[in-house]
C-alpha cells in the first residue's frame, strides 16, 4: 500500500492499493463521524462496483444511499447538479454526513461540486475508477460542471477529505479509456519528470501501474501544495490543454476523448516551441512516439488555423493573448505568453 498526504487547508490522505475498493469503508470510518453516506456514481460504474462499495461502507455502521446519473460528459450540467443537491436535501444529509464520488473524472467533478455547495460545503471522498481520475482529477480539489458557454465554467475549489485509489479497477476499463488516461500520464512526465517520461517511453506501464499512479499523484500533490488556486505553477498542469480544449470543442465534445485532444495539443505546442527555439529539438518527436505507443492520436482533421481560432474564442480566456504551457525539454516546463496577433506566427502559419 502506498500513502501520500496533501498538505493544503486541512491535510488529506491518498491511499493507493490493489483491492482497496473492497475495504474502502474502513478508511472512510477513520476520517468521518457521518451517519449517512451518499455514494454518487454513474450508469457505467454502478453495475461494477456500487454493491461492493455499499457493503464495505455499511459494514462500518454507516447508512448508505446512492445516486446514479447517466455516464458521460453530457451529464456534466447544472441541471444534474441541482438534482444531486436536491437528492442530498431530500435524504436530509447533515453537515457531518459525507459524499463518496465513485467513478471517473466527470463523477468526481460533479459529486465534488455538489459537496462544495450543499449546506455550503460537506466532506467528500474521491474513489476514482479510471486512469485519468486516478492520476489527475481526483487530487487537487477542482470540482464543477460545464455551461453551454464552455467546459468547466461553473465550479469551486473543494478539496476531498480522502482519496482512495484502487488500480485493480483499471482491469475493467475499456482500452480507449486507458489510453485517455495515458494522455494525462504523458503530460505529467513532460512537464515535471524526465524519469517518468522515460519509463513511459521504455516500459510497459500496465506492469508497473501502481508506481506510475504514485509518481503522477506525488507530482500533482507538490504542485497543488505550492499553488492550490492556480495562481502560477498549477497552470503547468494544463500543458496541451489550450489546443486540446479547442479540439474537443471543434468536435462538440464527442468523437475525440480528452486524452486524445490533449495529446494532439502537447504535440502542436512542442512543435511550435521547437520552431521558435524555445523547446529542445527532438522533443515533439519523442512525444509523438509515446502518443502512438499508447494508441493516442497525433493529428486532427481540423486545420491549425481552425484550432487556433477555437482557442482564441475560448470563453475562459481574457486579455490580450494566451499563456501557453511550453517545454524547454522533457521534464521542464514554463509559461509563455503570446499576444493575440503573434499566436498564428508561433504555430508557423
Ligand atoms: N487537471 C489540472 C488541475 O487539476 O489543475
Amino acid at each position: 500500500m502506498k500513502k501520500l498526504t496533501v498538505h493544503v487547508g486541512s491535510a488529506y490522505e491518498i491511499y493507493i492499493e490493489k483491492g482497496l475498493i473492497k475495504t474502502c469503508g474502513g478508511y472512510i470510518k477513520e476520517v468521518s463521524s457521518a451517519k449517512k453516506i451518499a455514494v454518487i456514481t454513474d450508469t457505467n460504474v454502478a453495475p461494477l462496483y456500487l454493491d461492493t462499495v455499499r457493503s464495505s461502507i455499511e459494514k462500518e455502521g454507516f447508512e448508505v444511499i446512492s445516486y446514479i446519473f447517466k455516464a458521460g460528459e453530457s451529464s456534466k450540467t447544472t441541471d444534474i447538479i441541482v438534482d444531486m443537491v436536491e437528492f442530498l436535501a431530500e435524504n436530509r444529509l447533515t453537515r457531518k454526513d459525507m459524499v463518496v464520488a465513485l467513478g471517473g473524472g466527470v463523477c468526481g467533478d460533479m459529486a465534488g461540486f455538489a459537496s462544495a455547495i450543499y449546506l455550503r460545503g460537506i466532506d467528500f471522498v474521491q474513489l476514482p475508477t479510471t486512469l485519468l481520475s486516478q492520476v489527475d482529477s481526483s487530487v487537487g480539489g477542482k470540482t464543477g460542471v460545464d455551461l453551454p458557454q464552455g467546459k468547466n465554467l461553473c465550479g469551486a475549489f473543494h478539496q476531498p477529505r480522502l482519496v482512495l485509489i484502487d488500480p485493480e479497477t483499471l482491469n475493467t476499463l475499456p482500452a480507449h479509456f486507458f489510453s485517455d488516461g495515458m494522455g494525462e500520464v504523458i503530460k505529467t512526465g513532460c512537464i515535471k519528470s524526465k524519469s517518468l517520461f522515460e519509463k513511459i517511453e521504455n516500459a510497459d506501464v500496465k506492469e508497473d501501474i501502481e508506481d506510475i499512479i504514485y509518481s503522477c499523484v506525488d507530482i500533482k500533490r507538490g504542485v497543488v501544495e505550492r499553488d492550490e488556486k492556480e495562481q502560477g505553477e498549477r497552470a503547468l498542469l494544463n500543458f496541451g490543454h489550450t489546443a486540446g480544449h479547442a479540439i474537443e470543442k471543434l468536435h462538440n465534445f464527442t468523437g475525440v476523448s480528452h486524452g486524445e485532444a490533449v495529446g494532439i495539443g502537447m504535440l502542436m505546442i512542442s512543435r511550435a516551441g521547437e520552431q521558435v527555439g524555445l523547446t529542445e529539438a527532438g522533443t515533439a518527436d519523442r512525444i509523438k512516439k509515446v502518443l502512438e505507443k499508447y494508441n493516442l492520436k497525433t493529428n486532427d482533421n481540423h486545420s491549425a488555423g481552425d484550432i487556433i481560432s477555437a482557442m482564441q474564442s475560448d470563453k475562459k480566456r481574457t486579455g490580450s493573448g494566451i499563456n501557453f504551457v511550453m517545454l524547454s525539454s522533457i521534464g521542464n516546463s514554463f509559461l509563455h505568453f503570446a499576444e493575440n496577433d503573434k499566436i498564428k506566427e508561433l504555430f508557423g502559419i
